[in-house]
């Protein structure tokens, strides 16, 4: 059967993007940005996992106001990087993994979470930057992606319990495929950040990293967050890490640290990065 090993979230940064793709990690700015995805790197490069189930939004790159979908899964062969203004990313198309990808589709709906279907869709840096912090600049990504876009963008998102149930029937979903994969679940997005208005560069570190100590172990307390707080606290994109939920979710009920993250500034932003195993 096919199994959840891991868990990890991660900030989705454009700006970590362009810093690895114009070999730019080692300036004096970066270097500490950096240093703290060395540890997953080494241990995602021994895990060899099959897939990974990448929750991430869009950021008008693939929908945009004509087509706002609040959770949508990925179930196409292939999924080229986006062009989001200066060209794609140097990176390798994305490879999914139809065939699980239309199972969780299934089990998902039928289980009453209503999921739009997606066959043809480009990624943008929700889901490559990810994927460059984890695994560097191969010439093939080493995993099959399942791409679930969150919709965070336009008000009004879901719920941040309704993103842990999301997980939670990601997680009954995996468990009922035949085919032997080991499957990760990440979240993106987060953590403080405004990008926009008076309010731009806000950071909220104590938020943030009160944020982290409630993911990990056996807690259910962020799934009650309500909107405003995580606006008023963190920067209205803040809300992204709703999407961290989905994830933590589908850990179920226990987990155990295994690597964790902060660094202020990178960008406008906060990075925070954790990473988790579920614990039976
Ligand atoms: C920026 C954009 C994002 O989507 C994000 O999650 C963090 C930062 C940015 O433009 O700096
Ligand atoms: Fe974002």
């Amino acid at each position: 059967m096919a199994r959840i090993t891991a868990g990890l979230t991660t900030s989705h940064i454009p700006a970590l993007g362009a810093a690895i793709d114009l070999g730019k990690t080692g300036d004096t700015y970066w270097a500490p940005a950096f240093a703290g995805y060395e540890w997953t790197r080494a241990w995602e490069a021994e895990q060899k996992s099959d897939v990974v189930i990448l929750i991430y939004n869009d950021h008008a790159s693939a929908f945009d106001m004509k087509v706002i979908p609040t959770f949508a899964i990925g179930c196409a062969e292939e999924f080229q990087p986006a062009d989001e203004g200066w060209g794609p990313r140097p990176v390798p198309a994305v490879q999914g993994h139809a065939d699980l990808a239309w199972h969780i589709a299934q089990s998902l709906i039928l289980d009453e979470f209503d999921m739009t279907i997606i066959n043809e869709m480009d990624v943008d840096h929700g889901l490559t930057v990810p994927l460059s912090l984890m695994f560097g600049q191969p010439e093939a990504w080493p995993v099959k992606v399942i791409p679930i876009a969150v919709n965070v963008v336009t008000y009004p998102p879901p719920s941040g319990n309704r993103c842990w149930a999301l997980g939670e029937a990601i997680a009954r979903a995996v468990a009922s495929f035949p085919e032997d994969l080991d499957v990760q679940v990440w979240g993106t997005g987060g953590m403080s950040h405004q990008l926009q208005g008076p309010r731009a560069g806000l950071i909220n570190a104590a938020w943030d990293n009160r944020f982290l100590d409630r993911l990990e172990g056996d807690t259910q307390e962020l799934r009650h967050i309500p909107h405003i707080e995580y606006l008023r606290e963190t920067g209205s994109e803040g809300i992204e890490m709703v999407m961290w939920l989905v994830m933590r979710g589908a850990l179920g009920r226990a987990t155990r640290t295994l690597h964790r993250h902060y660094h202020v500034p990178a960008s406008n932003t906060a990075v925070g990065h954790i990473v988790l195993e579920p614990v039976s």
